[in-house]
């Protein structure tokens, strides 16, 4: 199996970014824990983080037809982006929102999602181990299906 990691805007400042928000740990901590768990799992993983919102639809399309779920942290972009909707939808892949913070917690902007409708399921809250829980949620999905 093959998955791909797709982080949105100012994640890649994770572990300086709002520590009060979003914890001390490095954007790069969790991929390489992320990697560790893939190889135990024997799933491909593959990991993309961008601030431009083209770039993230670049990489979602060039995904189609070669990997069989997207963990997303969509960063703000959750909130805003009917592109990444649409690229997610045409990927036709599943799919899984991924929050570090608990976005229903924080200001009423973040509570809403262009994505989450679309989604196997939302993560949002545990901060790195929201990825985790997303990573083990989608195994779990694609194993059962
Ligand atoms: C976030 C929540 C978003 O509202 C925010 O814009 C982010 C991070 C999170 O992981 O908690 O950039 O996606």
């Amino acid at each position: 199996m093959n998955f791909l990691l797709l982080n949105g805007p100012n994640l890649n400042l994770l572990g300086k970014r709002e520590p009060g928000i979003y914890g001390s740990e490095s954007l790069d901590s969790i991929e390489k824990n992320l990697l560790e768990l893939s190889e135990k799992e024997g799933i491909l993983l593959d990991c993309f983080q961008s601030n431009s919102e083209g770039l993230l639809v670049d990489r979602i399309h060039q995904s189609i037809g070669k990997t069989d779920a997207i963990l997303i942290n969509a960063g703000a972009y959750t909130h805003t982006s009917i592109a990444l909707r649409d690229a997610l939808l045409s990927a036709d892949t599943p799919y899984i929102e991924i929050h570090l913070s608990n976005t229903h917690s924080r200001e009423g902007f973040r509570h809403k999602s262009l994505l989450a409708d679309k989604a196997i399921g939302v993560i949002s809250g545990f901060g790195p181990m929201s990825y985790y829980l997303a990573f083990q949620g989608a195994v779990d999905y694609l194993r059962k299906k």
